[in-house]
């Protein structure tokens, strides 16, 4: 039916969007408030999950079940990993993996699901090239295609920063990508994360984050705008 799901997890990450849609209709699930309606002329429905992996995934299947969107992007900010990027700028996923998953204790990789065929769950080629296509005209904006790190921590730690690069090469992480990706995967569904830095993930992070979550939510948002013009 061509309705496209458009996620964000607190309220600066759908604000913008929000304003500007069109024919809205807002119905609530477990908490979740949708707004079905349209943006840049396109069905939508967009919500917001809340923070972490569990909020993630029972919105993202919402959005499947009762809205049958055929896509799913997420919208918001991240911690940069890769050294290359600067505060503003983009991380597309190429793919997403719970980074904090963990059951080596038993044998099991760290970052991998157990008895599970998939643990990095690839993004929509074409959603990936609509995305890198729309931040390219986003002038002054450093655009990345990576993969997108996923856990219910919020990472402060230069050190833990390493890890993560050096465990899951990780360009940037955040708390709900790879849940929204574990759904979609399950599902057959389409998605893309895009995601704009809002801090290092160090020990300046707490402060960056409230400094920068506003304009990095804005620049992903208007990512988002474009693919959907581009579509
Ligand atoms: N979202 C934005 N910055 C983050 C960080 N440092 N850790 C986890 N999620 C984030």
């Amino acid at each position: 039916n061509g309705v496209i799901g458009i996620i964000g997890a607190m309220d600066e990450e759908i604000a913008q969007l929000l304003g500007e849609m069109e024919q809205v209709q807002q119905q609530t699930f477990y908490n979740i408030t949708y707004y079905a309606g349209t943006l840049c002329a396109t069905p939508v429905v967009l919500c917001k999950s809340g923070v972490g992996k569990v909020n993630a995934a029972v919105c993202t299947q919402t959005l499947i079940d009762r809205f049958q969107v055929e896509a799913v992007l997420f919208t918001g900010v991240a911690g940069a990993l890769h050294p290359d990027l600067d505060i503003g700028d983009l991380v597309i996923s190429t793919e997403c993996q719970q980074h904090d998953i963990d059951a080596s204790a038993v044998g099991f990789p760290k970052g991998t699901v157990p008895f599970q065929d998939v643990s990095i769950f690839p993004a929509d080629p074409a959603l990936v090239a609509w995305a890198a296509e729309a931040g390219r005209r986003i002038a002054g904006v450093n655009v990345m295609t990576g993969k997108v790190l996923s856990g219910d921590q919020f990472i402060s730690d230069a050190n833990k920063v390493r890890e993560l690069r050096e465990q899951f090469a990780g360009a940037c992480v955040e708390m709900e990508g790879a849940a929204v990706a574990h759904v979609c995967h399950l599902a057959g569904v389409p998605y893309v994360v895009i995601r704009s830095m809002s801090d290092r993930a160090d020990h300046t992070a707490d402060v960056n984050f409230a400094e920068f979550t506003e304009l990095a939510s804005e620049r992903s948002a208007h990512i988002v705008r474009e693919i959907l013009r581009l579509r």
